[in-house]
């Protein structure tokens, strides 16, 4: 089912007349799309003295850096949201949006909703504009309510209160981010593959790497006082856990699960359909996977986070390792068959993704024992024959890198297996899992010592 932002304000409205003390423990923050609130638009922000301040453009701001304007309009990728809008009016978008018969990418919601902070008309304040991209406001929610006084001390607890987005908590941000990253079930935040095949890019995400890369804040010990920071493990096992429950809701959804006859081909590996056709032997490229039994020629669900959260499990909490491993095979197998039994499968392990979620949430993921045990496990030879598409390969490798920095473990031998491992998955089309393999091995050796 598709939810809108009326059905939402309805919904919250509804719930609100019933009961305001169970709403806000039993309703999670709505995401700022549709939290209905007045947005006043990044140049409410960006002021000197605030978020925008010439003169501590360096970040020396007394409690936040208040260069994070600047930051978010940073010329590196960490600045990409401030580009999302501008990227609608490139040739690449213009061709997308021709292909699909959508107008200009700019007016359209089918791109907004992604690519800028669309919230409604009548919530746009006179400062507001849509060409700032995913502004401020796109994650930390309609200021509305909290400009005036979230800089006078008002306290954390109460800029929440006020409609701010809990942009700190792992699972807050991960539903925040999905929408976009991923996908959602609300309004025209999904690319199908109808879009993929018009030109848009395959979307691809890690909650703990994306976090670092788009980075706009400082944490030092005002922070930590003000906010409890979660470890990157916990931020990366976390993820994968949600990724999984969010792309199984997906599924589920009618709206977007199915596309006519067909099953909606975005949540299958990509590169399952497209690769070339070998023509010999030699180039045959088919190969087992311990993790599922289906045979060659069978398009394969993208199971990418259920791999990783897999291993994670083993280490975090092996009972629900065991869940997943006996509920993943099921779904795969019941993906060959169709029916109520994929439903019901794909309704199982969402509920165990679900499990996990809170399991990792009271881990210890900060103890650097935990945390080299998780990395073991993803360059296991096991688990690492589980690799065999692509799509596995690339976050097993988000997951060495954000490891490894978690651990502080460097040196050039390390460096360079890592190396050795990104052009072994360097290209879908090219990638080589017994080179990734080897390189994951020479990983295992170095770190098990
Ligand atoms: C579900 C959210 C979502 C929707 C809907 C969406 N996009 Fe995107 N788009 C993204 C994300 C995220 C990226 C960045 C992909 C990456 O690099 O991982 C992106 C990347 C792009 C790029 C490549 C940008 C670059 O820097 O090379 C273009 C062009 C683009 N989108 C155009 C469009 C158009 C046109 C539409 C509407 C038909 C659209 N997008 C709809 C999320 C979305
Ligand atoms: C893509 C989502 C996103 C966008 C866009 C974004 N932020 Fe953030 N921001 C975050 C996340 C995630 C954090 C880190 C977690 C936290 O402290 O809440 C953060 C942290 C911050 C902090 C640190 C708060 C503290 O307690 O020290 C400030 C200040 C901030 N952002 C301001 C801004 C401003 C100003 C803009 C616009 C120019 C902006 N952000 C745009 C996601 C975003
Ligand atoms: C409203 C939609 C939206 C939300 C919410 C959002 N993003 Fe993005 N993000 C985008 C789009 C669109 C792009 C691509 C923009 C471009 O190509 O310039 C992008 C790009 C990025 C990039 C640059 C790398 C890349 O693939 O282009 C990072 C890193 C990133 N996002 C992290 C995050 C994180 C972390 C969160 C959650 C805290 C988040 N984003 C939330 C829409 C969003
Ligand atoms: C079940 C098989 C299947 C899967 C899985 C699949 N596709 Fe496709 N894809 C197709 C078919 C069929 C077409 C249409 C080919 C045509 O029009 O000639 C297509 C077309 C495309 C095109 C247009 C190619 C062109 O240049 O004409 C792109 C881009 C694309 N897919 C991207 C993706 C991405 C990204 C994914 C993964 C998220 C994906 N596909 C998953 C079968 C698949």
């Amino acid at each position: 089912m598709k939810l809108v932002r009326t059905d939402i304000v309805l919904l919250i409205s509804m719930l609100v007349a019933v009961s305001f003390a169970t709403i806000a423990t039993a309703q999670p923050h709505p995401i700022p799309l549709m939290d209905g609130l007045a947005h006043t638009g990044v140049p409410s922000c960006a002021t000197a003295g605030c978020h925008g301040d010439q003169v501590t453009g360096d970040g020396a701001g007394p409690i936040v850096g208040q260069n994070e304007y600047f930051q978010w309009r940073s010329p590196t990728e960490k600045g990409a949201h401030s580009r999302a809008y501008e990227v609608l009016l490139t040739p690449h978008a213009k061709r997308i949006a021709n292909n699909l018969g959508i107008g200009a990418a700019q007016k359209a919601a089918e791109c907004l909703d992604c690519h800028a902070d669309n919230v409604t008309p009548e919530q746009r304040s006179q400062r507001f504009q849509i060409s700032d991209g995913v502004g401020c406001e796109a994650c930390h929610g309609g200021a509305q309510n909290w400009l005036a006084f979230h800089r006078i001390g008002a306290g954390h607890e109460k800029n929440i209160e006020a409609g701010l987005y809990p942009t700190e908590d792992p699972v807050a941000r991960a539903r925040l981010c999905f929408g976009c990253h991923l996908g959602s079930s609300f309004e025209n935040q999904f690319v199908n593959h109808r879009i993929m095949g018009a030109g848009h890019p395959r979307l691809k995400f890690e909650l703990d790497l994306y976090t670092t890369v788009q980075q706009h804040h400082r944490v030092d010990d005002d922070y930590r006082q003000r906010k409890t920071v979660a470890p990157g493990a916990q931020v990366w096992a976390v993820g994968q856990a949600l990724g999984l429950e969010r792309t199984l809701e997906l599924l589920l959804d009618d709206e977007t699960g199915r596309s006519g006859v067909f099953p909606e081909l975005v949540f299958f590996d990509c590169h399952s359909c497209h690769q070339p056709i070998s023509n010999g032997v030699a180039d045959l490229d088919w190969r087992p996977n311990p993790g599922r039994s289906i045979g060659p020629g069978m398009p394969i669900l993208n199971d990418a986070n259920l791999i990783m959260l897999q291993a994670a499990m083993r280490v975090i909490d092996p009972g629900l390792a065991e869940r997943l491993e006996s509920e993943g095979r099921s779904l795969h197998m019941a993906s060959l068959h169709g029916g109520s039994q994929f439903r019901t499968s794909a309704e199982t392990l969402r509920s165990i993704a679900t499990d996990a979620a809170n399991s990792i949430m009271t881990a210890d993921l900060a103890d650097a024992a935990v945390i080299r045990a998780l990395l073991l496990e993803i360059v296991s030879t096991e688990q690492s024959s589980r690799y065999t598409n692509y799509a596995a390969a690339e976050q097993a490798l988000f997951a060495v890198q954000r490891l490894s920095a978690a651990l502080q473990l460097q040196g050039p031998r390390l460096t360079n297996s890592i190396e050795k491992a990104s052009r072994a998955a360097q290209s879908p089309y090219a990638y080589n899992q017994n080179a990734f393999k080897a390189a994951l091995n020479d990983i295992s050796r170095q770190i098990g010592r």
